[in-house]
């Protein structure tokens, strides 16, 4: 029988070998200090948040919300006060901020790869501008597609902007946090939507302001084995 989450249950179990040793060791290499999850509580960013919000709104308005990687769980204050959410995030600075923010635990801080959810299960999983800092992101896709509850659904943001191989390259090999560029990891998860026959419910193209760049949103139904 599948269950909510609550804040009582345990912390995350053993690891969950979606990857290789090697691989496990890059994503306890994590770095505290690159930034990536500061200053994204700002009017630039808050159309994506709001897009987000409004297809949760739109097809799991009541729902539980599982938000991968969710920095200061920004996306927490564009929901309802009542929504069921919960955040995991690797950076133990941006899991506290988010903890002291809000005076609760609702924040888990452990990896996306290493979260043991047991039996628990979400209505709604977003992935938030977190996919192409990931190892493997159609392993992540694939083990959270199987933690949403029947009718569940995976939304994922990819902000758009021009593939720089060197420039990328050059960040992996300076940071080791970025396994793949934007473009790229927007074509493997299009390809394995449809690939694995997901039906996708909203296919949005949301405006950065002050840019031409934009963020591609999907909110879509992973098909039942
Ligand atoms: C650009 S920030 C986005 C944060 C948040 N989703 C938001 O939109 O406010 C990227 C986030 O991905 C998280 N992240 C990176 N690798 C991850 C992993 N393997 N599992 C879960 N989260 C990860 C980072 O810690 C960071 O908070």
């Amino acid at each position: 029988m599948p269950r909510e989450w609550s804040a009582t249950r345990a912390q995350p179990g053993p690891h969950l070998n979606l990857l290789a040793p090697e691989e496990a060791n890059m994503v306890k290499s994590w770095n505290d200090e690159s930034g990536d999850w500061q200053g994204l509580a700002s009017a630039v960013q808050a159309p994506r948040y709001q897009a987000i919000a409004r297809m949760i709104d739109r097809i799991c308005p009541t729902g539980s919300v599982l938000d991968v990687g969710c920095g200061e769980a920004v996306l927490r204050d564009y929901l309802s006060n009542g929504a069921k959410y919960l955040g995991i995030e690797p950076s133990a600075k941006a899991s506290d901020s988010a903890r002291a923010k809000y005076a609760c635990d609702f924040v888990l801080h452990t990896t996306g790869e290493d979260f043991d959810a047991a039996e628990c299960r979400w209505d709604c999983i977003v992935f938030n501008e977190v996919l192409y800092y990931c190892l493997d992101p159609l392993a992540l896709l694939g083990k959270y597609a199987k933690l949403l509850r029947s009718g569940g659904i995976i939304i994922v943001s990819i902000y758009q902007k021009p593939d720089n191989a060197i420039k990328t390259r050059l960040v992996q090999w300076l940071g080791r946090r970025r396994s793949i560029s934007n473009a790229r990891c927007t074509k493997m998860v299009r390809d394995l939507m449809v690939r694995d026959g997901w039906l996708i419910e909203l296919d949005e193209s949301i405006a950065r302001p002050g840019s031409t760049e934009h963020w591609r949103i999907w909110a879509a139904k992973p098909r039942r084995p």
